[in-house]
């Protein structure tokens, strides 16, 4: 978590949203090792046929190796398991995560302006995604 997200951003989340968040219903992680070490994960929520990608990271020293996306099909693919029909995720406008969400088939579905804040003041859009899994 700490590797992954720009500090400027403030998107980390701290070790008590995530210890919250591990303990609700339909959530579920998965890790990314390489050689037994942890370098990527994936945080869904999935709620009756519904479900949120809600973080994905990657150690930058192992940036783009197909790590992001081994872990994004693996969501997916849960979530089929899962019996979800749409998973969706939200992303700052300018987050270069946007061109990994494109090419698995997610597709623009709203926007809310101004949503991020950084810690110099400057705002940013929100883009929310969806992918459908019928
Ligand atoms: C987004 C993130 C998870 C991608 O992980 P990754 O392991 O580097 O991604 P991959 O190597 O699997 O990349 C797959 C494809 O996604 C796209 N992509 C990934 N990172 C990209 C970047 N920085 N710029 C442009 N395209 C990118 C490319 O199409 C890439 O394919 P290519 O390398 O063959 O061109 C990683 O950059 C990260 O942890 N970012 C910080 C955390 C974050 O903002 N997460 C998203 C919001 S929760």
């Amino acid at each position: 978590m700490g590797a992954a997200f720009d500090p400027r951003y403030g998107e980390a989340w701290t070790r008590s949203q995530c210890v919250g968040i591990l303990a609700m219903p339909g959530v579920w992680l998965t890790l990314a090792r390489v050689e037994g070490a942890v370098v990527g994960f994936a945080l869904s929520r999935a709620i009756m046929d519904e479900a949120e990608l809600l973080l994905i990271a990657v150690d930058p020293a192992h940036a783009r190796t197909g790590i992001g996306a081994t872990l994004l099909r693996g969501a997916i693919a849960e979530c089929r398991s899962r019996g979800v029909k749409r998973l969706h995720l939200e992303v700052r406008a300018n987050n270069p995560a946007v061109a990994l969400y494109a090419g698995h088939g997610f597709r623009r579905a709203g926007v809310r302006r101004n949503y991020y804040r950084n810690r110099d003041g400057e705002t940013f859009d929100a883009h929310t995604y969806a992918l459908a899994l019928e």
